[in-house]
């Protein structure tokens, strides 16, 4: 079937210093799709994601977001690309509704009072929009995170372990209003998470990597009967990404 390719990357390469931590990997993300990206911590996923909002700069390759080079266009890429991780924190000394303001200002939105009333009910923290952010909790700060990310309605959503921290009630609403918002709004999203459910329940395709390198890639059911060897209806990623991260270095190019 074909799709759009609305985020490429080609031969991506990036050393910190004479460690080679993103080792020549390639891959895309379709229109409207959820890709996940996946691998063991220290694999490079979140410097993978920085050097797509151009944080940093890779030593080679290309990338190109709405067919349009990061390193050329990127303020105007970044108009429609918004982020979200945990480790993202939200200025401590703000409301948590001046934090959304800002942002709303910065990404041009408009009826941004609307905008952030209409996300803060979603997300279920209305009654914290007047709170500090030092006052609100992990998960509370995670789900302002999310508010922040969908403000300008992104057309590309890139997700760094977005719900590290939430409670599984709170991750499963998550995950639904995730996948409501994908489907109503046709985001593309880049989706790292360390619970396999979570991917299992969002991600089309899946891109598992390891010292840097992609050393598996399919459907989670594909995955599952790729790595797994087994006759399987059901995905179960959580076996996929145990036996994936046990592979020595030199048993895979
Ligand atoms: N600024 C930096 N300077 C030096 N090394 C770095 C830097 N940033 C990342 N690294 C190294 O690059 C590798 C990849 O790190 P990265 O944060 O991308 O991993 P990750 O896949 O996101 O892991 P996690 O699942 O733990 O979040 C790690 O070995 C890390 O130590
Ligand atoms: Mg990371």
């Amino acid at each position: 079937m074909s799709q759009n390719i609305i985020l490429e990357v080609k031969n991506l390469r990036k050393s910190f210093g004479d460690f080679l931590a993103i080792d020549d990997i390639s891959f895309s993300l379709g229109e409207g799709k959820i890709l996940g990206f996946l691998g063991p911590n220290g694999a490079g996923k979140s410097t993978t994601i920085y050097c797509l909002l151009g944080l940093i700069d890779p030593d080679f390759g290309q990338i190109s977001i709405f067919g349009k080079d990061i390193k050329k266009a990127r303020s105007e890429i970044l108009k429609q690309v918004n982020y979200a991780s945990a480790e993202f924190h939200l200025p401590w000394n703000l409301k948590l509704w001046e934090c959304l303001f800002v942002f709303g200002k910065l990404y041009e939105v408009k009826n941004i009072n609307k905008r952030i009333d209409e996300l803060l009910e979603i997300f279920e923290i209305s009654h914290l929009k007047n709170k500090h952010i030092r006052e609100l909790s992990f998960g509370q700060r995670a789900r302002g995170n999310l508010v922040k990310a969908l403000l300008n309605k992104p057309k590309i959503l890139l997700l760094d372990e977005p719900m590290a921290s939430m409670d599984p009630d709170v991750v499963d609403k998550g995950i639904n209003l995730i996948k409501q918002i994908q489907k109503e709004e046709k985001i593309s999203i880049l989706y790292t998470s360390h619970n396999m459910w979570e991917i299992e329940q969002v991600a089309n395709h899946v891109v598992f990597i390891k010292h840097g390198k992609i050393i598996a890639q399919g459907s989670p059911l594909e995955l599952t009967k790729q790595v797994l060897q087994l006759e399987s209806d059901e995905p179960n990623l959580r076996e996929v990404f145990i036996q994936l991260s046990r592979v020595k270095r030199d048993e895979f190019k």
